[in-house]
């Protein structure tokens, strides 16, 4: 993500292997053959509705409402980035990417829509507006106006938020639509014209790393909505254009599926440290994006090879990198697993779509639990509860929160103000990027399923009012899940449907359901986790009883992590929260224009021990009685639900300024007792790969 901080000595390497061979296959094009059986994408096994569509309610409606009032939903009146962007006719840019307002739109719309709030529908408007009145002669997108500066991929997002607003707002669908078209005009011709816009060449100046055309898949999303359901007379255009994006990667040596495969990914999980793996693919956020590269090609050559791969994919990546808290650690490159190695805001948010969308091609059910991971665990572990300030790296293992005095620290290409909590610690790109991650989250957690009934696949409370074969349904999800392990369904139809819900992975055998029927009985999902229920037309109701125990996992050199249900756990730290100026990514200070008396960078310091071993075969469940959430929920001490863990105090050393590895010989240096464990999403300094060591009985009933 930060383009402008890679290494320049990288970047001249990356030129000259784009100079060299373009392969055969580059310049092999389908001839296409009009909208028959070869030409139609292939379908989803979950479709996703179209934005809208379904509304938050419970306690993710309040989390959104933090996320409108906090800093993603006021950017756009205040950030130098965004406020003042050369899309919208300003002049402030973080690099020439011009990407800043882009990654905002895509991210305030789905806002905007998932929570029908109009002050947010009044700033995408706006922005629009401004863009598409500004579409150039040639069909350009955006303030650039010559060769030199025209790069595609800020235009992949801004497209994505298109494609969002008009299945939202019937009344800007023509408009947006129109744009769309002129614009794939222009794109189509500068791919023809030697990839011009995905690989910069001598004299040229807007994406030297490359980064376009690793992401060069992301325009599939929007043109291939397109192609399906606003073609016009150009299905051909759209369906060549998507195919010289890939061709491109492809000469650009960004071709993910000679990445994704056994022997060729970087198969290591704890390596020395200061050694990343050196290369765009293995760039966290583009490893994010990239997962789904595969699949956009799929859906065009119906090859069946490429779904295959995309489980490999995934299985390497779950294998290798991810962190416990569901996203990939990568401080911005891979290296290894160890936990005081960072992992990107913006991977986060990436992974948190790339799996909700991954799994509704797969349908494998790890899958939509590796969203719910991600999405409760690593994205509200960096995010403030009151949503104004993140971090920029997340630690596994971050007994504080502050500037770290060590430099050049552990981390390969962040800075030392990578795990405060701020406006823009070390790089901007999260700040406008943060905010797609929930909103995406709600509009795909209820799907369309392949025998045109509906599933709640993401189980958080929501609703959804939609047609099936012309008849209404409504759906009304209520739970307080991932906090209560209980759901319940209010269902209005005026046709008979088959509805389904999502049994998560870890739930027991013994997690129950009640059928419309009223009828109780155990859980009987299918393969890929789904559980049927025979809906009536008329009112319904349907409740599902989720029941599971802690579950250890254990890591290399005696360590362990602690989970419950799609939750991980780490150490409850009291907190010395004080708060400081922000410092602007370059280092200097922010101009005060682009402030708010909200904007702040946080220090956070342990004012409890954070240095323990922990005994896993000695947990308990700790579940207050509640019939409400706190909010903001992802707060310490807000969660009803916690967990209490024998541990013990160890000597722990530092490195770095933070706590080094978990030490392999622990030395004891208290008396074992009864430890308070909260969400890793609660406590934004928190320990949750411990030392394993064993304890005689504590108890652990305080
Ligand atoms: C497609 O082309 C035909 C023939 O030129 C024209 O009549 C029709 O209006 C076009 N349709 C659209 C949607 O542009
Ligand atoms: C499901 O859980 C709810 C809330 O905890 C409880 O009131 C209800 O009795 C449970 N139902 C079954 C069938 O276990
Ligand atoms: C275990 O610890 C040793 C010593 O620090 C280290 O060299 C080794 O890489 C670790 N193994 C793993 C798998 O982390
Ligand atoms: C909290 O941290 C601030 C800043 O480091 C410090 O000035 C203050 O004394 C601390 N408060 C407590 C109660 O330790």
């Amino acid at each position: 993500m930060a383009a402008s901080v890679i290494a320049k000595a990288f970047t001249a390497s990356l030129l000259i292997t784009i100079g060299l061979a373009l392969p055969q296959e580059a310049l092999k094009r389908n001839s296409f053959q009009g909208r028959d059986s070869n030409t139609a994408l292939i379908q989803p096994v979950h479709q996703s509705f179209p934005l809208g569509t379904i509304k938050p309610r419970g306690w993710f409606r309040d989390q959104l409402t933090l996320e409108a009032d906090g800093l993603a939903g006021n950017l756009f009146d205040f950030y130098r980035f965004v406020h003042d962007s050369m899309w919208i006719g300003g002049s402030t840019e973080y690099s020439v990417l011009n990407e800043a307002s882009p990654y905002w739109f895509n991210s305030i719309v789905p806002l905007a829509f998932g929570l029908d709030d109009p002050r947010l529908k009044g700033q995408i408007y706006a922005y629009m507006d401004y863009v598409l009145d500004h579409q150039q002669d040639d069909g350009w997108l955006g303030p650039e106006t010559t060769p030199e500066t025209r790069g595609l991929w800020a235009r992949c997002y801004f497209l994505v938020g298109l494609m969002q607003y008009a299945q939202a707002d019937h009344t800007q669908t023509n408009r947006i639509v129109d744009a769309m078209h002129r614009y794939v005009v222009i794109a189509n011709s500068m791919l023809k014209d030697g990839f011009a816009g995905l690989i910069e060449k001598e004299g040229q100046n807007y994406d030297g790393d490359g980064f376009g055309a690793m992401r060069a898949h992301e325009m599939h999303i929007p043109l291939q909505w397109l192609y399906e359901n606003h073609p016009r007379n150009n299905s051909q255009l759209i369906w060549e254009t998507m195919e010289l994006m890939i061709e491109g990667s492809v000469a650009a040596n960004s071709d993910w599926r000679k990445y994704w495969v056994k022997g060729v990914y970087p198969e290591v999980t704890y390596t020395p440290r200061n050694e990343p793996f050196k290369d765009l693919f293995n760039h966290g956020v583009n490893m994010a994006e990239g997962l789904r590269y595969p699949l956009s090609i799929y859906r065009m050559t119906h090859d069946e090879a490429l779904k295959t791969q995309t489980r490999t994919a995934v299985d390497l990546l779950s294998q290798y990198h991810k962190s416990l808290a569901g996203t990939i650690i990568g401080d911005e490159f891979i290296t290894d697993l160890n936990p005081i190695r960072g992992a990107e805001l913006c991977t986060a948010a990436e992974m948190t779509f790339s799996m909700a969308y991954i799994h509704q091609y797969l349908g494998d059910n790890d899958l939509a639990d590796w969203a719910e991971l991600v999405a409760f665990n690593a994205v509200p572990g960096s995010i403030f509860p009151d949503w104004w300030s993140h971090q920029y790296v997340q630690q596994e293992n971050q007994p504080w929160s502050r500037n770290l005095a060590v430099s050049p620290g552990m981390w390969v290409n962040v800075g030392t103000q990578g795990n405060v909590f701020g406006l823009e610690p070390n790089y901007p790109c999260c700040t406008v990027n943060h905010g797609q991650a929930y909103p995406k989250f709600l509009a795909n957690s209820f799907t369309k399923t392949q025998d045109g009934g509906i599933a709640h696949v993401l189980l958080i409370p929501g609703s959804i009012t939609t047609s099936l074969d012309n008849n209404l349904v409504s759906i009304q999800a209520d739970t307080m899940y991932p906090f209560g392990m209980h759901l319940k369904y209010t269902i209005t139809s005026s046709t008979d449907f088959s509805f389904y819900v999502r049994i998560p992975g870890w739930a027991d055998e013994s997690s129950t359901v009640t059928g419309p029927d009223g009828k109780t009985s155990k859980v009987s999902p299918s393969d890929q986790g789904l559980q049927k229920f025979s809906v009536r037309r008329g009112l319904s109701s349907v409740t599902v009883n989720l029941s599971t125990e802690p579950r250890v996992v254990t890591r290399a050199n005696n360590t362990a992590a602690i989970y419950y249900g799609p939750l991980l756990y780490s150490l409850h730290i009291d907190a010395n929260v004080s708060t400081v100026q922000p410092v602007a990514f370059s280092g200097d200070s922010i101009p005060s224009a682009s402030t708010t008396t909200h904007t702040h960078d946080h220090v956070i310091e342990p004012e409890s021990v954070w240095n323990i071993a922990i005994d896993p075969s000695q947990i308990r469940v700790a579940q207050a009685d509640v019939s409400t959430l706190a909010n903001p929920i992802w707060d310490l001490n807000a969660p009803p639900l916690e967990l209490r863990v024998a541990a013990v105090e160890i000597d722990w050393p530092l490195e770095f300024d933070t706590a080094a590895d978990p030490p392999l010989e622990p030395k004891i240096t208290g008396k074992p007792f009864s430890a308070r464990f909260v969400p890793f999403g609660s406590a934004k300094i928190h320990m949750a790969h411990l030392p394993v060591v064993q304890m005689d009985k504590v108890d652990l009933s305080n």
